[in-house]
């Protein structure tokens, strides 16, 4: 039985009366798809209790547009998270996660001012304070994060390092649909050509040994391309189909070595 929480002080009541079991904690923005399920079944597997947040956090959209146009099914994200086994679901009001109206903020100082961090400023000082808040107020045994956002997951680990905050950070694969485009709520922002189009981007971006000319295939191929990065044994990168930002990223273990592998 899924229960729904809509205020913070009724889920501390609950939180205080579960004691030492384990908890579990998935953050989300809404708009849940097999992307979120999968982090929501791996939590459920491996704590006695499961807590899924929907917060539609205002400081981490750069772009008012993006925000107004997030999708947002409260009914529908509450469906498939009881029918994924989880026990809370907590959607608190804006007002009540930022009473202090985002005076207070988490920054970081490096690794948030490259890649996505770089064409969207402030987004990564809008995701750490969020999920500073809710970590605080959940107070889980673990929280899973997905790699499909492979710079946000390092920058959580390590705010919870440098805070020392006490739980453990799941990192969970990457999950695309069959055509191997990573499963995204921004997915269905897409008319149905540049959906067509867009499975193009994960395999571009295996298919060249170097970002620049990962960059100009995604280019050819119709592709507005933010950055492609190679960091620390991983690609990055993030692209525009019409007004749709998509990213990704792959261990460079996957990416052509030798040249070929023309897509
Ligand atoms: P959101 O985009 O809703 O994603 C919530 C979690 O689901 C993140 O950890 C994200 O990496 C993971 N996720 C999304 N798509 C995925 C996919 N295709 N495969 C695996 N995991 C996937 O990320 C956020 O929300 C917010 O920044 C948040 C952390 C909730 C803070 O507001």
């Amino acid at each position: 039985m899924l229960t729904v929480l809509d205020s913070i002080p009724s889920w501390r009541t609950l939180r205080a009366e579960l004691g030492s079991r384990s908890l579990g904690f998935v953050p989300t923005l809404g708009g849940l798809h097999a992307g979120h399920a999968a982090l929501v079944e791996r939590s459920v597997a491996e704590n006695e209790r499961t807590l899924v947040s929907v917060f539609l956090n205002p400081t981490q959209f750069d772009e008012p547009t993006d925000l107004a146009a997030y999708p947002a099914d409260l009914e529908a994200d509450r469906s498939l998270v009881e029918s994924l086994g989880a026990d809370y679901l907590l959607c608190p009001s804006r007002d009540e996660i930022y009473p202090d109206r985002y005076r207070y903020r988490v920054a970081e100082g490096e690794l948030s001012r490259t890649l996505c961090g770089e064409h969207r400023p402030g987004h990564f000082d809008g995701v750490l304070t969020v999920v500073m808040k809710l970590l605080q107020i959940v107070s889980p045994t673990r929280a899973y994060f997905g790699e499909k956002d492979h710079q946000q997951l390092q920058l959580v680990r390590g705010m919870v390092e440098a805070f020392f905050l006490p739980m453990e950070i799941v990192a969970c694969a990457t999950v695309r649909e069959s055509d191997g485009l990573a499963a995204s709520s921004r997915n269905r922002k897409l008319d149905p050509e540049q959906r067509r189009l867009a499975p193009a981007f994960p395999a571009l971006l295996r298919g060249a040994p170097r970002p620049g000319d990962v960059r100009r295939r995604l280019e050819e191929a119709g592709f507005g391309v933010d950055y492609v990065e190679d960091v620390t044994g991983r690609r990055y990168a993030a692209v525009r189909l019409g007004p749709v930002r998509l990213i990704d990223n792959v261990p460079l273990s996957e990416v052509e070595r030798d040249g070929g592998g023309e897509v």
